[in-house]
């Protein structure tokens, strides 16, 4: 089957038309796939139609599965999936998980290179997910504060003191599965495209290795601002079919809890093994 690959903005997305992931990729098309991949950070494969071992399958074309931290959130049957949805709640209330800009699990020594998600249940209007490419961040910084940044590690936890906003709580189980800090440069070079990006993550940075931690925040701070300019974004509006793969090295995404919370949206969530950010 011919397949196109077409750029949704400048900097950030493709979308991939003309591949039915089920039929199973051959050498050629896996190697494209995982190329578009590495120099657009976002694809978006349309019109495919997966059961939740299908969509197993599909993921393991870019990479291996990488486990979730709440293990017991996942779909019946299907540990290895995990699941977004707006019927989770935290005591009390809705939780919408992913609402503010991150990048997922860099609390982990070697964070999840990647992320998809295949939507089952979606609004009719809305909770579009927002991605903003931190290697155009990066590139676009004064020098000085290129300079300034350079060699400097934040400490990543699984949820820092200073988050914007709440994690779901692990698990006592989970919880003891959760590994010690992860220790990451601000500016990573990633290993497929060869460029820097900005590695961010407020939910989970608690200091910078050497700084007073109001400095540490300012700084953060400053670069989420620069960050999160829409000239860096895509913004994928959700459509039934679509496959969605990001590269949490190269982009920072959230999700948007602005639609009918009467309707549902529910989303199957995996993630693929990444390494330690350099
Ligand atoms: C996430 O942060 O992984 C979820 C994004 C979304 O639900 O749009």
């Amino acid at each position: 089957m011919s397949n196109t690959i077409t750029s949704l903005t400048p900097h950030t997305g493709a979308e991939v038309r003309g591949i039915d992931l089920n039929e199973g990729v051959d050498a050629e098309t896996r190697a494209a796939l995982n190329r578009a991949f590495a120099d657009h950070h976002v694809l978006v494969i349309r019109d495919q139609q997966f059961t939740p071992p299908q969509f197993i399958a599909a993921a393991q074309i870019f990479g291996e599965l990488f486990q979730h931290d709440k293990r017991e959130m996942h779909v019946p049957g299907y540990p290895q999936i995990y699941y977004v949805s707006n019927e989770q709640t935290v005591p009390g209330k809705r939780y919408i998980s992913g609402e503010t800009f991150h990048t997922d699990h860099s609390n982990h020594p070697a964070p999840p290179k990647a992320t998809m998600l295949f939507p089952v249940s979606l609004p009719s209007h809305g909770g579009d997910t927002q991605y903003v490419n931190m290697h155009q961040a990066y590139d676009d910084l004064p020098e000085a504060t290129k300079q300034r940044i350079e060699g400097l590690k934040a400490v990543h936890v699984y949820l820092s003191k200073y988050s914007p906003r709440e994690l779901r709580p692990l698990s006592k189980d989970n919880a003891r599965q959760v590994p010690p800090p992860g220790v990451h440069p601000l500016v990573r070079t990633h290993p497929e495209n060869g460029r820097k990006a900005l590695y961010l993550n407020p939910v989970r940075i608690e200091g910078i290795v050497g700084m007073q931690d109001e400095e540490a925040l300012d700084l953060v701070n400053e670069l989420m601002t620069h960050a999160i300019q829409k000239k860096y974004e895509y913004r994928h509006q959700w459509r039934y079919g679509d496959f969605v793969i990001w590269d949490n090295r190269s982009v920072i995404h959230k999700a948007n809890p602005d639609y009918d919370m009467n309707e549902r949206r529910y989303l199957y969530r995996l993630m693929l093994k990444g390494e330690p950010p350099v």
